[in-house]
């Protein structure tokens, strides 16, 4: 059985529109006007145990929704989810037990207290033993380098220690699913590294399951094998980081290496060139005319070695959401 399963997976949020003004607050009491965002439109998934899974998608693609549906805080306008055999949105206690929701950008540790009287709070919360309390809090907190802080006001902690202390809270009762919503929003590189490193060591050690959103691609390309990428609602991608790029992307790189130095002009015409320097060059190329503009270059040019590539992740990515960017502009 999948630890997590979806079937045509929906959620609108229904608003009530504020007419502007007094009349239009009087008005509003006797006939409001709704207004109907429909975030996630019918999305399947099938997730086994054990996975690490990117969730991309560009702002407003549903991301959070799609997690607070599974993590049973929002209720699916239609549609079925299942998380570990249960339906998220009835909130059994034996499946709240087994899950875990990390949000990078809303924090649920209380802000007075020392991290660690939270860590505790916690404990007693989901019943942990003082065994595998004592084992796992260890293993957490030293994992995540936060062994002089947890006795320290959260609130005179910095963004990186709280996100990692949040962490620790998140993962106490040894959750069998995670949900991360951008842990490492808005850290520096070094402390994204850090909780990078320790998600790896926490999958390796639980073996958990775990849903990943960044806007950060090396989270993505150091975690995840498999991507899912979701659009204005609706998923467009499924599949393994490889296949992202050859899907997307309509175009590959050739890197040139040459026994002598050559001058720009002698590789013009071949493609785009992104790169080029005395005795090295890359030029992009429509994927179609890959193998013929390669054999072009062998036979006209003195080439040592050549390597086809496909275009970077990050690229990719970036090219995939400004198009919806320009989408949503042309729309309006
Ligand atoms: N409570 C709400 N009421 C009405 N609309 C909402 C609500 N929450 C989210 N939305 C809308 O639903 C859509 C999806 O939002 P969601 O937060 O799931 O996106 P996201 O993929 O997580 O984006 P981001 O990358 O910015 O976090 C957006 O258009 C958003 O404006
Ligand atoms: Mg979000």
């Amino acid at each position: 059985m999948p630890a997590i399963e979806t079937q045509q997976l929906r959620k609108v949020y229904v608003s009530h529109k504020k007419q502007p003004g007094i009349w239009g607050g009087i008005k509003g009491l006797f006939s409001r006007e709704n207004v109907e965002v429909e975030a996630v439109k019918g999305i399947d998934l099938s997730i086994e145990q054990g996975e690490l899974v990117g969730f991309l998608g560009p702002n407003g693609a549903g991301k959070t929704t799609t997690l607070k549906m599974l993590s049973g805080i929002l209720y699916p306008s239609s549609g079925e989810a299942t998380v570990l055999g249960y339906r998220p949105q009835d909130r059994k206690a034996e499946m709240l037990r087994q899950i875990s929701l990390v949000m990078g950008n809303k924090m649920q540790l209380w802000w007075d207290l020392p991290a660690w009287d939270s860590f505790v709070v916690l404990k007693e919360l989901y019943e942990v033993d003082d065994a595998k309390f004592k084992r796992r809090s260890e293993f957490l907190i030293e994992t995540l380098q936060l062994t002089d802080k947890i006795h320290t006001q959260v609130r005179k902690l910095s963004l990186g220690e709280r996100m990692k202390c949040e962490l620790v809270a998140a993962l106490l009762h040894s959750p069998r699913v995670v949900f991360l919503d951008e842990p490492t929003i808005g850290l520096d590189v070094v402390s994204q590294k850090r909780i990078r490193d320790f998600l790896k060591d926490l999958h390796r050690e639980d073996n958990c399951t775990v849903i990943l959103t960044s806007h950060y691609m090396q989270d993505v390309q150091e975690l995840c094998e498999r991507v899912v990428v979701i659009d204005q609602g609706s998923l467009i991608f499924d599949g393994s980081l490889d296949n992202l790029s050859s899907t997307f992307s309509d175009f590959k790189r050739i890197r040139l290496t040459f026994r002598e130095s050559l001058p720009l002009d002698r590789v013009e015409g071949y493609g785009r060139i992104v790169e080029h320097s005395d005795s090295a060059t890359v030029i992009e190329i429509p994927r179609q005319e890959t193998a013929a503009v390669a054999t072009r270059l062998l036979q006209e040019l003195p080439v040592e070695d050549v390597a086809i590539e496909e275009v970077e992740f990050d690229e990719v990515i970036r090219a995939l959401f400004s198009r919806n960017d320009s989408r949503e502009t042309s729309s309006d």
